[in-house]
């Protein structure tokens, strides 16, 4: 099969279209045709940073396409049914294998390219937001990176839980897309003070829960702006700034940190069902994630690097082999 790989850390220049071999499909897995990936913020994070596992190693979480192939162990799915997968690697290829527990049925009413990228984005934010912070009606949100592909799904989901939103991104044309998706106040991280921005909205009583995406200037800033008994959820480092929270921030402002991996409790029944609960709500229209813009994934490289830039749209960036 054909996939972008790479064989060192480095910029988006180090991803190669090539042949490899197939993969093997494992006693509990699925093996999908890919018909669509998303691009995610973690998989530029990888191959910047995440020393290959392997030589080539391919990149990714997130796919949606059709069972080609089913393991032993598998029930509940059936060859020729279209899915949304996830995995920790593995995305940027025309097949792709993954746990039978991290694979979700497509509902009608969904297309592939609409489907791929929801459990890394919806199933984060839902933990972030319902499990971790346990968001509460009339609470006060923060979402740094809102125009992330997580922050435009904890956008949508502190709304729907009735909470006042405020989000950081990088234009005034995404806090505009923002907004429309029921965002309350937006700080463009490009142009405001990032730091004195956050601080302002917080105002007297400050935020009950923060989402932070991207660390840095703005989890500092977020650090210094939570109530008391506020939630301070960390789920990224998009921003790949030095991470300096001060430890007496915390004491003083006496509200709790929680770190959270959502992909490690992708499997359980719990989350599993919460994704697909998820799925079928943007199914019916209730929920969206936006798609900024397709690329062949021979042009993984590009890909990679128009998202970098700075450049990108509102939305997902898809990979299509
Ligand atoms: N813990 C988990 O379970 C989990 C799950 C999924 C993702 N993640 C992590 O969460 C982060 C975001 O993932 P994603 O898929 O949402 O990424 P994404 O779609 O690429 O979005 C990145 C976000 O970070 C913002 N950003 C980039 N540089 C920034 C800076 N210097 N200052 C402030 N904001 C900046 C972007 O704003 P603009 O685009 O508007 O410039 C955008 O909102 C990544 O670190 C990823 O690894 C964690």
């Amino acid at each position: 099969m054909k996939a972008a790989v790479y064989y060192q850390n480095g910029g988006p220049e180090v991803l190669r279209y090539e042949d490899v071999p197939d993969p093997m499909c494992g006693a509990d897995e699925v093996m999908i045709r890919v018909e669509a990936i998303s691009l995610e913020g973690g998989d530029l994070l990888h191959r910047q940073s995440s020393p290959p596992p392997a030589r080539p190693h391919i990149v990714g979480y997130s796919t949606a396409g059709e069972i080609v192939a089913l393991g032993a162990d598998v029930t509940g799915f059936a060859c020729g049914q279209k899915v949304i997968t996830f995995a920790w690697a593995g995305s940027h290829a025309e097949l792709r294998t993954s746990k039978a527990a991290h694979t979700w049925a497509l509902p009608p009413g969904l297309d592939v390219r609409s489907g791929a990228g929801i459990p890394a984005a919806f199933g984060t934010a839902h933990e972030c937001l319902v499990e971790a912070a346990r968001v509460r009606a009339g609470d006060s949100v923060l979402v740094l990176g809102a125009s992330g592909g997580v922050g435009v799904a904890a956008v949508q989901l502190a709304r729907r839980a009735g909470a006042r939103v405020t989000g950081t991104a990088g234009s005034a044309a995404k806090l505009a897309r923002l907004h429309a998706l029921g965002m309350h106040e937006g700080i463009d991280y490009r142009r405001d003070d990032v730091g004195a921005a956050i601080a302002r909205h917080a105002g007297e009583h400050g935020y009950d829960v923060c989402i932070d995406t991207v660390g840095g200037r703005a989890l500092q800033a977020a650090s210094k702006a939570m109530t008391v008994n506020g939630r301070l959820i960390i789920a990224g480092c998009a921003a790949r700034e030095p991470n300096l929270i001060d430890s007496v921030d915390i004491m003083v402002g006496r509200y709790s940190v929680t770190g959270v991996i959502a992909g490690f409790d992708f499997a359980t029944p719990r989350l599993h069902a919460a994704i697909g609960e998820l799925i079928a709500a943007i199914a019916r229209g209730e929920l969206v994630m936006p798609i900024a813009r397709e690329f062949p994934l021979a042009e993984a490289a590009a890909a990679h690097a128009w998202v970098e830039s700075g450049a990108a749209g509102f939305g997902r960036v898809l990979l299509i082999p």
